[in-house]
């Protein structure tokens, strides 16, 4: 299983988050500004959707298909094209019924995981030329064949692709050579599907998420708004961990 890692690795992460906000407030209190960190050469896409949010099942896919392979050699690429993800979220993958993907043939399971990435990078700044565009080709194939259309509709961005239409719902990721986002709904192109698959209506959105678009909000904050949402994760995280530390310490008093 990919938990132990992934468990492990948010452990670090929040051990290690706390001492950076420290040195960060320490720069701000005086002193020279610390030399900016070097950018992170190397995008781990695996990692990034188990830490990122509610991508389990997607990931899920990705694994027992081995398109993440095809996913990250693309992400690790120099060729300067990069990689874009849909990533829908467990409620999309939740609310198709399970039979339709269930009776999916390996090979198609894994073509309709390849149309779900695009073997460029598109920051959110593209999506209006990209809606000129559409059809945008995908992994799985050209625009004809298995491309999906973008649209953008006074800044909401939707991807369609045969039965589904989903909406962009946020960017997870956008720093070339790797976009990442959010999608509400699994892509159902009708080469898979030759009939129209049972999808529950999608529930209301709790607070609505902010509208993302490339004149509101730029990749860079939209990409921020993400790291706050793993702080908090991990600042949960890290206030369990205390907790445990806390009991043992408190145990092994007792034991003395
Ligand atoms: C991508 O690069 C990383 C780090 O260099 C490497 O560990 C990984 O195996 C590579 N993955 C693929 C699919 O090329
Ligand atoms: C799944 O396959 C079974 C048997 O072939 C079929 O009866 C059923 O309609 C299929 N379900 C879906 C949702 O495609
Ligand atoms: C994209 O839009 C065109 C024109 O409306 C349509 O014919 C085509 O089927 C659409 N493609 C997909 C993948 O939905």
């Amino acid at each position: 299983m990919e938990l132990k890692p992934a468990v492990l690795a948010v452990a670090v992460l929040c051990l290690a988050l706390p001492r950076v906000a420290l040195s960060q407030k320490k720069a701000l209190a005086g002193g020279p500004a610390p030399a900016p960190a070097p950018a992170p050469r190397h995008v781990d896409l695996a990692e990034l959707l188990s830490l990122a949010g509610p991508y389990g099942a997607f990931l899920g896919y990705l694994t027992k298909t081995g398109v993440i392979a095809t996913l990250q050699s693309q992400a690790n690429s120099t060729d300067g094209q990069g990689v874009t993800v849909f990533a829908p979220e467990d409620s999309a993958f939740a609310a198709i019924d399970g039979a339709a993907l269930s009776n999916l043939t390996a090979d198609q399971l894994r073509t309709l995981m390849l149309c779900h990435g695009m073997p460029r990078y598109y920051p959110l700044s593209s999506f209006s030329a990209l809606a000129a565009s559409s059809p945008v080709a995908t992994f799985a194939g050209g625009p004809q064949q298995y491309g999906v259309n973008v649209t953008d509709a006074a800044g909401t961005i939707r991807v369609e692709s045969g039965w589904a239409t989903a909406k962009l719902v946020s960017s997870v990721y956008s720093t070339p050579p790797v976009a990442v986002y959010a999608l509400n709904r699994v892509l159902l192109p009708e080469q898979i599907f030759p009939t129209a698959p049972k999808v529950a209506p999608v529930p209301a959105p709790a607070p609505a998420p902010e509208p993302v678009h490339p004149d509101k909000a730029n990749d860079g904050a939209a990409a921020h708004g993400s790291t706050d949402a793993k702080s908090v994760s991990c600042r949960v995280g890290a206030g369990r961990l205390l907790a445990i530390l806390a009991t043992m310490m408190a145990t092994s008093v007792l034991m003395i």
